[in-house]
């Protein structure tokens, strides 16, 4: 198969030639797609990845398709495969695809044209991984040795299972953080108090509602003052450490409104650079360089 499906198969080096052409990107790197066609199939709600995807198709010359799920013939019962298969034979050059089934792509083997996952249920993110990966070397020009607390919904965030496996292979330090009820045991935890004193990046994640099968145990405000980052905690940070989020944000439950855009934060520029990686993948993918 070809495309960006996970991170999990390519190699460090795979990995950091994607990050390094979107640094490239971002410096005024220009290549050319122009009459090529690409599909964006979102069966999850989205808005960065889905237009962050379609700005970098824009960007390179890619004409961006939206599918319409509500509108679609996946309501007449259309499987997965039979929707990409369809628009393989419309002339559609990729597809990029979020779907809450995790591994969704294992039943596309077949299909020809590149795929890139823009999220598959709780298990992976890969663009959003590079997309930290690349932040987190514009800000410490390195991946080893620095230390990353992930915080919050670790057992239902694609995010936290993603950067995590990632960030280990490339020797960076990982801790969790957060409730006993949404901690998957992965990595050693951190008291996030602990965390802002020693951690240089702290990577939120937000709560997850939708997935929830049990209502949470404590209120919005208590969750805050427990396992959420206010400016006060802001104010005991490590010096030169910032705070990630992938967004979208819970305002007042995962982290204080006032420390959505202050000084550590990196949430935006991180959007900012998801349109530079996803230019970075597609152009490897569609040069062939790419393939599982
Ligand atoms: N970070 C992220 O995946 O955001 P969306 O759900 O809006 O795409």
């Amino acid at each position: 198969m070809k495309g960006l499906l996970t991170l999990k198969s390519l190699s460090i080096d795979q990995i950091k030639q994607i990050i390094n052409l979107a640094i490239d990107f971002k410096n005024g790197l220009k290549v050319d797609f122009t009459g090529k066609k690409m599909v964006t199939l979102f069966y999850e709600n989205s808005t960065r990845t889905q237009y962050s995807f379609q700005m970098a198709m824009l960007n390179l010359g890619i004409t961006p398709l939206s599918f319409n799920l509500a509108g679609s013939s996946v309501y007449k019962g259309e499987t997965l495969y039979d929707t990409v298969r369809t628009f393989e034979s419309l002339g559609v050059d990729g597809v990029v695809i979020r779907h809450t089934q995790d591994v969704y792509y294992k039943e596309l083997d077949p299909i020809q044209i590149p795929i890139f996952n823009g999220g598959d249920g709780t298990s992976d993110h890969p663009t959003q991984t590079l997309l930290d990966l690349m932040t987190i070397y514009e800000e410490f020009g390195r991946y080893e040795g620095i230390k990353v607390a992930l915080v919050g919904d670790i057992a239902h965030s694609r995010v936290a299972h993603g950067n995590a496996e990632v960030m280990k292979r490339l020797g960076m330090e990982i801790f969790v953080s957060g409730p006993e009820q949404y901690n998957d045991h992965t990595c050693p935890y951190i008291d996030l108090d602990d965390a802002v004193k020693t951690c240089d990046v702290i990577n939120l994640l937000r709560v997850q509602f939708e997935r929830h099968k049990e209502d949470m145990n404590i209120t919005k405000e208590e969750y805050l003052q427990k396992y959420g980052m206010t400016t006060e905690r802001v104010s005991r940070m490590k010096k030169n450490s910032i705070i990630m989020h992938p967004a979208p944000v819970n305002r007042g439950i995962e982290i204080e409104s006032d420390v959505v855009e202050c000084e550590r934060s990196r949430i935006y520029k991180q959007m900012t650079n998801g349109v530079f990686v996803r230019m970075a993948a597609i152009t490897m993918a569609l040069r062939g360089e790419l393939r599982y």
